[in-house]
């Protein structure tokens, strides 16, 4: 299947860490062929990242961009226009979760964090974003969200709050933008052992495992793989929908 990815041009926001999914979301974009701007609050991981994504043979960008400040974000979509002409793609992938903690526990900073690096993170880029794809009549955006969006976070209330937000904010812009030819969805990962996992406590990951069917954790290139495939014209009759891609029936 010829997903026709070549010469596309996407935004991966949170593509730094250079073990998580955004890695690989970026990497497996530029083997179809797609040039990518690289964009995390941390530069160095863009660079290392957009060194990969060149090495595949297509071009790169890497760029700082803190999603939780417009005008770092409507920064990032100029930079990326000035390099590439266009915005065919955006992944909207950067995210953090406050350590787990009982709900009265939880600060107001800690909230506040949670909802705007998740949810108002993808809000800002998906409005700088959309007026150009909406010129073009062409654009796909792929929200990262979470199980615990789905069925609500334990000791994680405001990640859960702002995972879910992305979820219905995706199904309504998804709802605007399908007339111009531009598809909105989600992907929600299982648990993988990514920088997410730094803050789990000793065990939890092994306890996790023995709950999946699939019998192992969900890998970055798992997410890659829904993602690349939402982002491409094979996918252009879905619109507004959550993939769920946690090697189980449950998200
Ligand atoms: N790992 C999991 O188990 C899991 C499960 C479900 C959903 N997710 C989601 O997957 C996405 C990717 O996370 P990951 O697991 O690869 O973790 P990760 O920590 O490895 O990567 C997250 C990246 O986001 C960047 N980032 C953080 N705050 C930012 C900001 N304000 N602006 C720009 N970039 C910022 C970080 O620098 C980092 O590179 C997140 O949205 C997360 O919520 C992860």
């Amino acid at each position: 299947m010829d997903l026709g990815l070549k010469n596309r041009v996407a935004i991966v926001t949170g593509a730094g860490s250079q073990i998580g999914f955004g890695r690989a979301i970026a990497l497996t974009l530029a083997r179809e062929g797609c040039h990518v701007a690289v964009s995390d609050v941390d530069l160095n991981g863009a660079k290392e990242t957009a060194r990969d994504v060149e090495a595949a043979g297509v071009k790169a960008l890497a760029l700082k961009a803190d999603v939780t400040r417009y005008d770092d974000v409507v920064a990032m979509v100029e930079a990326t226009l000035a390099k590439f002409r266009k915005i065919d793609i955006l992944v909207n992938n950067a995210g953090v979760c406050t350590p787990p903690k009982p709900f009265l526990k939880m600060t107001d900073e800690e909230w506040n964090r949670d909802i705007a690096v998740n949810l108002n993170g993808t809000m800002y880029c998906t409005r700088a974003v959309l007026p150009h794809m909406i010129e073009n009549n062409y654009g796909k955006i792929v929200n990262i969200t979470s199980g615990a969006g789905i069925h609500g976070g334990f000791y994680t209330n405001a990640y859960a709050a702002a995972k879910a937000g992305v979820i219905a904010f995706t199904k309504g812009i998804a709802k605007e933008a399908a007339p111009h030819k531009i598809n909105v969805n989600c992907v929600s990962p299982g648990v993988a052992n990514t920088g997410f996992a730094r803050q789990a406590p000793p065990g939890m990951l092994e306890r996790v495992v023995k709950t999946i069917p699939i019998g192992r954790l969900t890998e970055p290139q798992d997410i890659a793989n829904a993602v690349v495939f939402l982002a491409s014209d094979a996918a252009s009759d879905i619109v507004g929908q959550v993939l769920v891609v946690t090697g189980s029936v449950d998200p």
